[in-house]
Formats: structure tokens, sequence, C-alpha cells
């Protein structure tokens, strides 16, 4: 193989491989769910057993979770048309009230930072009765029809 064409060769790889290696790092709306809910657990525990630095540390979590990839977002707002600003309500009623919470376990004041945590809990809760279902279709619809065009074979 003469070296230009090793080159180009070499450098096909190295772009292909950064393509595939950057949706891995910024976490899909899944994995985002995810970290919500291990800081939903840590934070009941920090209630449970008035572990308030606990609290405070999942409040933060949940206050500044990485937001959702653009072209999920595209999709989401696709699928729900109109509805696209109730859904964002859910998850700003989430984040302010997370941001309570955080205040009130500074504060070591448990009574508000339990009524918050009840209050954040049936956001996450509504935001999933109207939304989840039909939204988590949509995302791994599209997720699918990724993998196959990426797909060599
Ligand atoms: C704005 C709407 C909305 C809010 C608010 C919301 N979620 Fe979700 N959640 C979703 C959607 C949509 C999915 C489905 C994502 C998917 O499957 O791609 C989901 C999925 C999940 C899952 C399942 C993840 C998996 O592995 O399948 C968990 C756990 C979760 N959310 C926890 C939470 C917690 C905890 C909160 C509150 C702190 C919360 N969510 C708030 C919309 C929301």
């Amino acid at each position: 193989m003469k070296p230009q064409r090793s080159f180009a060769v070499l450098a096909c790889v190295f772009l292909s491989s950064l393509a595939l290696a950057n949706p891995a790092q910024e976490p899909d709306l899944k994995t985002i769910m995810q970290g919500l809910r291990n800081d939903t657990v840590a934070m009941l525990d920090g209630l449970l057993t008035d572990d308030f630095d606990a609290v405070a540390v999942a409040a933060n979590g949940i206050a500044n979770h990485p937001s959702i990839p653009g072209d999920q977002v595209q999709l989401v707002a696709f699928e729900l048309g109109p509805e696209m600003p109730a859904f964002k309500q859910f998850d700003q009623q989430v984040h302010d009230l997370s941001l309570s919470i955080l205040a009130a376990a500074k504060e070591q004041d448990r009574a508000r930072a339990i009524a918050d945590y009840q209050h954040m809990l049936n956001g996450c809760l509504a935001c999933h009765a109207a939304y989840k279902e039909r939204v988590a279709n949509v995302l791994s619809a599209a997720s699918d029809t990724e993998k196959e065009s990426s797909d060599p074979l």
C-alpha cells in the first residue's frame, strides 16, 4: 500500500471512530432518567436518615441534570407538537422543586424538604403518565433506524 493511501485509510478509520464515539459521550434521555432515579432514591434515603448533605448532593444532581441531546429534543417536539410546552413544564416543575429541596436541605428544614420531595415525585410520575411510553417509543424507533443505517453489512 502506498504511504498516501494508507494515510487516507487511517484517517477514515480515525474519523469514523470519532463519529461512533461521540453519541456515547452525550447521555441520551434514558441515561439522564437513570441518573434522576439514582438521585431520587438517594434523596429519599437522605430524608429517611436525616442526612441533609446527601439530600443536597442529590438535589443538586437533579437540578443540574445534563440536557437532552438536540436530535432527541427534535424527535420529541415532532411527536408531541403543541403538547411540547406541557412536556417542558413537567421538567421545569421537577427542576424548580429540586432547587427548593436543595435550599431546604441547606437550612436543615426537614418538613419543607419532605413536602417538596413529594411534589417533585408527583412531577416525575405525572410526566411519565402523560408522555413516557409515547416518547420512549419514538426514541427507540429512531435509535433502531440509526443502528441499521450505520451497520456496514
Ligand atoms: C418531562 C417529562 C419527564 C419528567 C419530568 C421525568 N421523566 Fe423520567 N422519563 C421520561 C421519559 C419520556 C422516559 C422514557 C425515556 C426512554 O425510554 O427513552 C422516562 C424514563 C424514566 C425512567 C426509566 C429509564 C429506563 O431505564 O428505562 C426512570 C427510572 C425515570 N424516567 C425516572 C425519573 C425520575 C426519578 C424523575 C423525577 C426526578 C423523572 N423521571 C422525571 C420523562 C420524564
